[in-house]
């Protein structure tokens, strides 16, 4: 399944001053920030949570066998906590290259801790790209994750990651936790 989106997202939001960008994370990016950053804050977003509801064909899984990956689904009430870096635009060339299986950048407004607010990019995977495999009940969702794995590794460990993550960050996220739970076979 390729929608490759590197194009559509280098004409999306141009960086071209070269100033330095703020870029939420929510999935990997929590706990996986292999570029530069100059700053990396914890920081909030409302209006979205995240779900396990897009394929992973090029890294937690692959075309004949897709794992699950996180994306955002717009939720009134909803506040999703993740990890802001400060970037300079070239990291975006990298990112845009890492998300290119159906993700778009996003411009939200950010909260951080002490409540000041800025504006910066996200990515997000819309229900119409072809890689949105969608809801499923989370006992479902774990079982695709526990048989799923890709050239970035097994799709559990990513869960096992998050998980853990989020736990640092005080999100109590009870979709992931949910599926933690039954990947890791408690009751
Ligand atoms: C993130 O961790 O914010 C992220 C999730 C999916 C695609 C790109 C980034």
């Amino acid at each position: 399944m390729t929608t490759n989106t590197i194009e559509i997202n280098r004409l999306r939001y141009p960086m071209d001053d070269g100033k330095p960008v703020w870029l939420f994370g929510y999935g990997s990016l929590i706990f996986k920030a292999d570029f530069p950053y100059l700053e990396r804050r914890e920081a909030r977003i409302e209006g979205w949570s995240r779900r396990f509801w897009q394929g992973s064909y090029d890294h937690r899984g692959t075309p004949e066998a897709p794992g699950r990956v996180v994306t955002l689904i717009e939720e009134e009430g909803a506040c999703c906590r993740g990890m802001a870096y400060r970037v300079s635009p070239e990291v975006f060339t990298h990112l845009d290259f890492r998300e290119k299986n159906g993700y778009l950048r996003f411009m939200v407004a950010m909260h951080f801790a002490d409540n000041r607010q800025t504006q910066g990019l996200l990515y997000i995977a819309a229900p119409d790209n072809a890689a949105f495999l969608g809801q499923a009940h989370e006992s479902e969702i774990a079982a695709q994750i526990a048989r799923s794995r890709g050239p970035s590794g097994p799709n559990d460990e990513y869960v096992l990651k998050l998980a853990e993550a989020l736990r640092e960050l005080g999100d109590h996220d009870s979709h992931v936790f949910e599926i933690e739970r039954h990947l890791l076979g408690e009751e």
